[in-house]
This record gives structure tokens, sequence and C-alpha cells, in this order.
């Protein structure tokens, strides 16, 4: 049966660029999420419904040869915190179900079926610390990087369980920072902000900031985070028990973000009104992480400056 790879949220700000980058590379695409495709692409076998449908996922992979997984359907922090029961279902017993489909998958296959989680800074916690590596303090104050740390141990257990035997589950994870893109405004993360601010300056609308101009958190560009998951699910192996891996382009404060839009959009005007749920998500994450497990591991360059970084997402 021919090779296929599975997407989920594939209408999301990731796996709609994951979908195109995986079709231009020639592979054949399996592409879930629970809303319809914007535009649809003639190989791509598109499937309108949820990552809760067990009956389906099971039937997706009874039906198909799926050799790899990508995973991007969930609730984002902001929205998980106001529907707590329905982030647990789909960030954590929907995730959980999907690893245990594909780790089936692989062992009927005798092979191991890669897997990729997006996982994110928000499993830190409870206090915000500078250059935070992998193995930092683990403790998440919401529901969302609850969700999330769960995930990455499960993942990482059927992982280890399965390399003892050579079949099974290939789990390999990112935990993305506010990811910023060219062409889309997210809403529902506490990162948002930034992408937002930028979409206000450049059509000059007024931007209320729900976070303080000292708050700092860690950013990637669209781009470097598509060609980090493509280089890391290209991998033969990764040979590290830590399945999952910080990455960062850059890091900086609301103030520097505001400060440099005003040079470029003189015009921008940005009012703060400090909103208390996502200040103190905010106030949780690292500023800044340390990413050289990623460098070694994944071959990950981070060299940026703060301003190049801006410009590169204005300028697409
Ligand atoms: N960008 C996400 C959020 O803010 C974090 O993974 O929810």
């Amino acid at each position: 049966m021919k090779e296929k790879v599975l997407i989920t949220g594939f209408n999301g700000e990731i796996g709609s660029k994951i979908l195109q980058e995986l079709v231009k590379r020639g592979k054949s695409v399996i592409a879930l999420d629970i809303t319809d495709a914007k535009q649809e692409i003639a190989s791509v076998k598109y499937i309108k419904d949820s990552i809760l449908n067990f009956k389906l996922i099971n039937h997706l992979f009874e039906n198909n040869n799926i050799t790899e997984v990508y995973h991007f359907a969930a609730l984002l922090s902001q929205t998980a915190y106001k529907n707590p029961e329905l982030a647990n279902e789909t960030n954590e017993k929907a995730s959980k179900n999907l690893i245990d489909s594909a780790c089936s998958h692989g062992i009927n296959n005798g092979d191991m079926t890669r897997f990729f989680f997006p996982s994110s800074i928000a499993v830190y916690g409870p206090r915000k610390i500078d250059n935070a590596s992998e193995q930092d303090i683990i403790k998440p104050t919401t529901v969302y990087g609850n969700n999330k740390l769960i995930i990455e141990q499960y993942g990482s257990r059927i992982h280890e369980e399965s390399i003892s035997k050579n079949i099974g589950l290939d789990f390999r994870s990112i935990r993305f920072p506010g990811v910023i893109s060219y062409d889309t405004v997210p809403s529902g993360g506490t990162t948002d902000y930034a992408p937002q601010m930028i979409d206000c300056a450049k059509s000059n609308r007024l931007f209320e900031c729900k976070l303080s101009p000292e708050t700092t958190l860690p950013f990637i560009g669209i781009d470097k985070t598509v060609l980090s998951i493509i280089d890391m699910m290209n991998l033969d192996r990764i040979d590290s028990k830590l399945r999952a891996f910080n990455v960062e382009e850059v890091n900086f404060s609301v103030k520097q973000l505001k400060d440099f839009l005003l040079t470029k959009f003189p015009s921008f005007k940005i009012t703060f009104k400090e909103d208390k749920n996502f200040q103190s998500v905010a106030d949780s994450w690292p500023s800044s992480l340390n990413c050289s497990r990623a460098n070694k591991y994944l071959n990950f360059q981070s060299e940026q400056s703060f301003e190049s970084f801006v410009e590169n997402i204005l300028n697409r």
C-alpha cells in the first residue's frame, strides 16, 4: 500500500503551511480538520471531521498505510482556559488516542510510525525564567500547558517502549514559542499579541494590548517553524531520550516590538489594557529559550537580530 502522511488541524497556522510543504515534497497527504479546506489541492484527501471521532481515526489507520503523523489539531492557551473540558478532550484524550492508533499501525506494519507533536513553551512554569532548558522547572499553570506536557510525556513513554522492540512509535516534538506568520493573524493564544500588533500597525488600526510593556517572550517565524518540523521529521533517528526540543529565533518585550513598529509606522496607535488572564499566563512562560539541544540534534540555527526578524515579517 502507498505510504501516506496524516495531518490533523491542517487549516491552522502551522498545519496549512506544513500541508503545502509536504505536497511540494511529493508526499501523499490525508488532511483532517473540523473546518473546510480554504483552497483544495487536487492530490490531497481532505476530511472534514474531528479528532474526537475515534471511529474515524481507527478507520483511517486501518485503511491506509500511514507512516507519518503531523498532529496540529488543538485548542490554544486562551481558548483552552475558557473551555477546559473541551481542551482536555481535544488536546489530551484525542492526542493519546491518535498516538495509540499510530503506534498500533507501526506494530502491525513491523515499523515505527513517525509522529510529530507541536509542544509549547506553555509546559514551563510556574515562574518566568531566562534561557530555559528542556529540563528546567516544568510545572505548567494552565490547562493548555498541562495538556501539552502530558502528551509530551505520553508520547515519549510509548517511544521508549517502541524503540526497545524497533516497532511502534517514533515520537518527535518541538516546544514552540510564539509563532509569527506574514499572512495569517492567529487568535486564541497568549503570544498572539505580537502578530496582532504587527497586523494593526501595518493596516493603521488601533491596537489594544492585553500584556504589559515589559512582558518578554520568545518567538519564531513561520518559515523557520516549518523548516524545523520538516528537518526533524526527515532525520532517520534522533538519539535522545528526551523527545522534546526548544526552538527560538528571537525574544523581545512588548515595548521593544511597539517601539520598532513605531519607527516603521509612525501613526500607529497602541493602548494598554492589561488582562490578568493573559498577563498571568505570559508571566509563567520563559522570556527566552536555550536551544542548544536543537542546535546539536536538529541542526537548528537561530542567529537573527530582533530588527531583521521583524523586517522579514513586514517585507513578506
Ligand atoms: N502560541 C501558543 C499560545 O500562546 C503557545 O504555544 O497559546
